[in-house]
């Protein structure tokens, strides 16, 4: 019994030191949606593709994509000034919690953790070309509580 647990703990040790080198410090900390909500992100921000979850990019990122909405993917998504520095305080104060590294990419699909979830192993390549999911950033394709922030293995289902 004691054999089977400290195994247990070495194993776990190990668990923990393989995700640290994996992302290379590109965690993204909490997926969920926080407990305050900003109506105001959640309105402006779900137009075009879901609202993201703060928790999924570091804060220098979210500043990023919000002083370049003029020039968002290859769309104009400008707001006003007053809704721009409110949804980016908003996004920033909530921004991953985990993140070491000094990188701050302009998309979640870009990140360390995002890759060495969806592009090693299980999804095949095909997948992200068939109709229904179409990009990576479509993450309610595979995950339908994305938007709430609900990225469990039990609610992954990927769509034919
Ligand atoms: C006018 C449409 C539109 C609006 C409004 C919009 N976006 Fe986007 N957004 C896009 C498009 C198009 C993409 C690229 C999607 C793709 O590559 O499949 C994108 C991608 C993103 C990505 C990167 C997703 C990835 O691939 O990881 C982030 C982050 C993002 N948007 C944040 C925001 C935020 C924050 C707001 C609100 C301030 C917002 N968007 C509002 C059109 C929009
Ligand atoms: C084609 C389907 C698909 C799409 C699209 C997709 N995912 Fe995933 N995602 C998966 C699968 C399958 C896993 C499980 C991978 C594993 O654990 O080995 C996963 C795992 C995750 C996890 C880790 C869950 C955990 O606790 O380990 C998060 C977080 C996540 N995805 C977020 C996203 C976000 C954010 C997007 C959109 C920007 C997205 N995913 C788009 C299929 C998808």
């Amino acid at each position: 019994m004691k054999l089977v647990k400290s195994l247990l703990l070495v194993t776990l040790a190990l668990a923990a030191v393989g995700v640290q080198a994996k992302y290379n410090g590109e965690d993204r900390g909490r997926p969920v949606m926080p407990a305050e909500i900003n109506a105001k992100m959640q309105a402006e921000c779900s137009g075009c593709h879901m609202a993201f979850p703060p928790g999924l990019l570091p804060a220098a990122s979210w500043k990023k994509v919000m002083t370049g909405l003029d020039k968002h993917f290859g769309t104009d998504a400008s707001l006003s000034a007053a809704d721009t520095k409110e949804i980016t305080d908003y996004l920033v104060k909530y921004g991953s919690n985990r993140w070491t590294a000094s990188t701050a990419p302009l998309r979640i699909t870009e990140s360390e953790w995002f890759k060495a979830k969806h592009l090693s192993g299980e999804i095949s390549p095909a997948v992200w070309k068939r109709e229904s999911v179409k990009s990576a950033s479509n993450c309610m394709a595979c995950h339908s509580g994305a938007d709430k922030g609900d990225y469990n293995e039990r609610n992954i289902h990927i769509p034919k």
